[in-house]
């Protein structure tokens, strides 16, 4: 049994924040924050709209493309850092809730940045020994809820969103995965951090006075491992797999600022038409941020079936993460 990258969906929060809003809050300009990422504004989900809502309408969508009942679903995964609660239930619980889905497995997954496609690592691993038919694997961040609004050092850079995905069985090695892997390095684990709330520091006043509750990020020395980790973990899968660079039509990189995504499209000498680019209108929505790309290229008619995909993908933890699969779902 293989497994196979069924059907994508995604949501997107109406209200947009621009570089001209977050001018009026922070000391920064448009210029430099164009310059700096690529980035022009995001989307904030509302007070009361939470990771899960957003996971569930991505999910419906992913769920009807694949031509499926939510019922058919045997295996949800969220991947999240920016869960409804920060203990329990599980996201994944809520959105099984959502959507009407009883008696499967759900659970979460945290890998910052590069949930989704740890996410699939493991959906894949389930179909393959199967043990599931249909896996539903989310990323999905309400990444507003840990940004500190008077920090322009991050605020400039996230925003909020989720994608969804169904891996499904099948038997045809044509549209199977080719392959997918994953990695971490945890002495990195300063680089990209939310001090509270956790066993560390438990909430109290002293969290809420010094704002540890928001996310802290050694930006430079990310930036530089980032281009680094992202550029040798996507030549090492096109390598093993014997895949050239400029066979790939659609490479779809982690959105957390342009000029990473140039320097290793660049670095594997790959044309701009190849690289998928959303970092300028959604920011970096950290899990959620390759499966609404890829949703992005589906729905503007550009992802056409049996077509190659190749993730690559980096995040807190330090983790980093990429995939080739063909687009197994039908052409819109
Ligand atoms: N507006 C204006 N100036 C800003 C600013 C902002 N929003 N943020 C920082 N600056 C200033 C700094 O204070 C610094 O000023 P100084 O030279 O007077 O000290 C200067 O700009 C340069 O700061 P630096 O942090 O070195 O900038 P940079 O070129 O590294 O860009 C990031 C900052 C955050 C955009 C960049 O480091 C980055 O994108 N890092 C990776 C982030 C990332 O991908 N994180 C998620 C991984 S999944």
């Amino acid at each position: 049994m293989y497994a196979k990258f069924h059907s994508i969906g995604a949501y997107v929060p109406s209200k947009v924040l621009s570089n001209a809003d977050l001018e009026k809050m922070v000391d920064t300009s448009d210029e430099w924050i164009l310059k700096r990422t690529g980035i022009s504004q995001r989307r904030i989900a509302k007070r009361d709209e939470y990771t899960s809502d957003m996971a569930t309408e991505a999910s419906k969508l992913a769920i009807e493309r694949a031509g499926l009942e939510s019922s058919d679903i045997d295996l949800i995964i969220c991947a999240t850092v920016t869960p409804d609660y920060f203990n329990m239930p599980a996201t994944a619980c809520i959105i099984s809730d959502k959507l009407g889905i009883k008696n499967v497995q759900a659970f979460d997954i945290s890998a910052a940045c590069s949930g989704f496609v740890y996410a699939l690592s493991i959906a894949r691993a389930f179909i393959e020994s199967g043990m599931k038919k249909h896996v539903l694997i989310i990323g999905a961040e309400k990444f507003s809820s840990i940004v500190d609004y008077t920090d322009r050092s991050t605020c400039i850079l996230f925003g909020d969103g989720a994608g969804s995905a169904v891996i499904s069985a099948t038997e045809d090695k044509e549209e199977a995965f080719i392959d997918v892997h994953a990695s971490a390095d945890g002495s990195y684990s300063d680089f990209l951090v939310t001090p509270a709330p956790g066993c560390v520091n438990p909430v109290s006043q002293q969290v809420i006075e010094e704002g540890l509750n928001f996310v802290q990020m050694k930006g430079n020395e990310t930036f530089k491992l980032a281009v680094k980790t992202l550029t040798k973990d996507v030549k090492n899968i096109l390598l093993k797999n014997g895949i050239k660079a400029e066979d790939i039509p659609h490479f779809i990189p982690h959105q957390a600022n342009y000029r990473i995504i140039k320097a290793v499209g660049d670095s594997l000498k790959m044309k701009e038409e190849q690289v998928v680019l959303t970092v300028g209108k959604y920011g970096n929505t950290s899990a959620a941020s390759i499966p609404m790309a890829i949703n992005d290229i589906y729905e503007s008619g550009r992802l056409k079936k049996g077509e190659l995909m190749l993730l690559d993908t980096f995040g807190g933890g330090l983790t980093w993460a990429s995939a080739l699969m063909p687009f197994a779902g039908e052409s819109r």
